[in-house]
């Protein structure tokens, strides 16, 4: 749905219950005076609170600079490096101190201390110097759940390299756009890694991603994930570069970490928008550390002290976040694993917990849905104890909640639902967990600084406990927020603030960022996200651009053109469906069927699979030639047909319907 067509659904949600934060929690906590809201009000001078938490090289100058918005500056003048800050500086009091806890699939724990991570780092990043990386140049990463992916991005943050990490799970053509799109002349990735018993040849995907003639690597960085080399594994002469070999020549040695504006780019995160193109979100070094230090403090309470386990892939921004800067730069024992959850049993998970004293955990809806599906037997036999519980992602449901409340934290742990975005860089809406009532189903309040609102397609705000749902915006800045995207400021203003800002303003509180999300305000504050509002789809806690699908689907043959549209799904949380119009000399069959799936396959990646194919003979079309993929969610959903006005012919719809129930 766009700014113009209708755009305030009705959403009459039952109200839920309210469960206090158990006093053990709150007595501990590190942050129980509510008088942190008040502070941070203070804007933009509240943020600081977040930046004191870093060690700086130089000290800022200015707070917030929004002179040329969208594109705000924080903590301009200031000066640090990530890698410092996330290592180095806890050398003295935690450099015993377990800093990652990994676990391997196959079995086999790595525990690396702060003092191992430095030396793991320093050695990394003197291979990067050696094969040519300097400040400045963006080096892809393609790792899988390893822990050479946290050094790699450290390292690179170590000598002023901004890091552009593609999820593992990305195929070659969907890893060859974003090393195009960052003009990335240096790939890091690994022979292979383990899950569901099974090696995967990992590798080979950078091989075929480097075959496309848009992609301009000098050198390739091979990490192993065995000691030797996998046997299958082919290196390239003059391009390739065994990480093991250089490290050899490295040992020991030690990189001065390069400081680095507050301003500099850290990392880019490539995330789907209503376009096929993949949108790079730049993430600055100052702001954004500020923020995921502070959130990684105070929202998820992280102590010195804490083993905290963020269940998710750091292939995607949570991990990048909550499992590598946020925890390590507060000095935290971060856990990560390779593999699933159900490898070699469906106990995994609390086993691990129980195994490492895990204090607080992290995971998304989907994950809980399918610890639900799979029953309490298997958390019974492990005796883990949580203080603290996320969820992050997508909309969780109240009995989802509730389970997770009394199962897995044994009605002592207290739980927050955390709304964010790729582009947030750290969570912007979500109770503080001593300082608020939890509420099932509700995201909650907003963060310290955090100026959230709901409008109409009209730009009015529309009051708490209306019960009316609208597009959820944040008007005010705020240090975790994305700079633009990667070389393309106009993308960066057409996506997120067009529709509410006074585009010819020079005044930023004229400027309002729309998250392209659906929520309701209740009239306690609480906020309710219910989902995209645009062409993007969340499968199983992954953000989906259905134009990308759409492309991959296209590409087979006998395919005239194709739209995807979400199915609510009890599991997952949505699903796509791809609907297929077929060349006129083609015919439906299983085989056009399976090559639709595989395409979807090859190109982004098995994750991304539609569940399902309908066969139609057309697509709704507005009179503007644009698809319109709400009338087809609805179809999906077995929802009641909404506005078809628009439409070139309002009849197709309904023709689609019966395409599809004829099936
Ligand atoms: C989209 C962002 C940010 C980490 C993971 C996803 C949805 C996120 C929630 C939540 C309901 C949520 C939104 C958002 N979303 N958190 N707590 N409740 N929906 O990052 O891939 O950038 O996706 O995920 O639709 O826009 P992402």
């Amino acid at each position: 749905m766009s700014g113009n067509e209708s755009d305030t659904i009705e959403a009459r949600l039952g109200e839920q219950e309210y469960y206090r934060p158990p006093p053990a929690f709150v007595g501990q906590a590190n942050v129980s005076d509510p008088a942190v809201y008040e502070r941070f009000e203070d804007f933009p001078e509240g943020f600081e609170e977040y930046a004191r938490l870093l060690d700086w090289d130089e000290h800022w100058e200015t707070v917030f600079d929004g002179s040329d918005p969208p594109f705000y500056e924080w903590f301009g003048g200031g000066r640090l490096n990530a890698s410092y800050n996330c290592v180095d500086r806890h050398l003295d009091s935690y450099g015993d101190k377990t800093a990652l806890l990994w676990e391997g699939e196959p079995g086999g724990t790595r525990r690396i201390a702060y003092q191992d991570l430095y030396r793991m780092v320093n050695e990394f990043a003197a291979v990067l110097r050696d094969v040519g990386v300097t400040k400045d140049d963006i080096v892809t990463l393609h790792l899988p759940m390893v822990p050479e992916l946290p050094v790699a991005m450290l390292a690179c943050s170590r000598i002023g390299a901004p890091h552009s990490e593609v999820f593992a799970g990305f195929t070659a053509p969907a890893l060859a756009d974003r090393l195009a799109d960052a003009d990335s002349r240096y790939l890091v990735t690994i022979d292979g890694y383990y899950r569901r018993g099974e090696f995967l040849d990992h590798k080979r995907k950078a091989d075929a991603a480097l075959e496309d003639d848009t992609v301009d690597i000098d050198t390739v960085l091979v990490f192993t994930r065995e000691d030797e080399l996998h046997p299958d594994t082919d290196l390239e002469d003059g391009r390739d570069v065994l990480v093991a070999d250089r490290l050899a020549d490295h040992h020991g040695e030690r990189i001065d970490p390069v400081s680095r504006a507050a301003n500099d780019i850290l990392f880019l995160m490539y995330t789907s928008g209503t376009t096929g193109k993949p949108k790079g979100a730049q993430h600055g070094t100052g702001g954004y550390l500020s923020y995921v230090a502070g959130t990684a403090k105070y929202l998820f309470d992280i102590h010195p002290t804490d083993t905290y386990w963020c269940f998710a892939d750091i292939g995607w921004i949570t991990g990048h976040s909550y499992i590598v800067y946020g925890p390590l730069a507060v000095g935290a024992t971060s856990v990560m694993f390779e593999g699933a959850p159900d490898h070699p049993h469906r106990g995994r998970v609390w086993e691990i917990a129980e195994r490492y004293d895990v204090d607080i955990f992290h995971t998304s809806p989907t994950a809980v849905r399918m610890f639900m599906k799979w029953g309490e037997k298997h958390l019974q036999p492990y005796d883990f104890d949580f203080k603290h519980l996320t969820t992050v992602g997508e909309p969780i449901q109240p009995e989802v909640w509730r389970w997770y409340y009394e199962h897995v934290g044994k009605e002592s742990a207290v739980i927050i639902d955390t709304w964010w975005q790729t582009e947030t860089g750290g969570v912007v809406i979500s109770n503080l967990p001593a300082l608020a009532d939890m509420k099932p189903g509700s995201v909650g309040q907003p963060m310290p600084g955090i100026s959230p609102a709901i409008l109409g397609g009209d730009g009015e705000e529309i009051e708490p406990g209306m019960g009316t749902a609208g597009y959820l915006v944040l008007s005010r800045p705020w240090p975790g927020m994305l700079q633009t995207l990667y070389e393309d400021d106009e993308r960066y203003i057409s996506e997120y603030w067009e529709t509410f800002s006074e585009t010819d303003s020079d005044d930023w509180h004229d400027w309002v960022y729309k998250a392209g999300d659906s929520a309701v305000l209740a009239a306690d504050g609480y906020y309710r996200v219910l989902g995209r509002l645009d062409d993007v789809m969340n499968v199983a806690g992954h953000r989906l651009g259905s134009m990308e699908l759409e492309s991959a689907i296209v590409e087979v043959p006998q395919v005239a053109e194709s739209a995807v549209a979400p199915r609510d799904h009890p599991e997952k949380g949505q699903v796509a469906d791809a609907y297929v119009v077929l060349k006129e000399d083609a015919e439906s069959s299983e085989e056009i069927r399976e090559a639709v799936v595989n395409a979807v396959s090859e190109e982004i990646g098995k994750f991304a699979r539609p569940e399902n194919v309908e066969f139609v003979t057309v697509l709704p079309y507005t009179r503007s030639g644009k698809i319109m993929r709400r009338l087809l969610t609805e179809i999906s959903n077995d929802r009641e047909l909404s506005d078809t006005t628009t439409l070139e012919d309002p009849s197709v719809p309904e023709e689609i319907r019966q395409q599809v129930e004829s099936h």
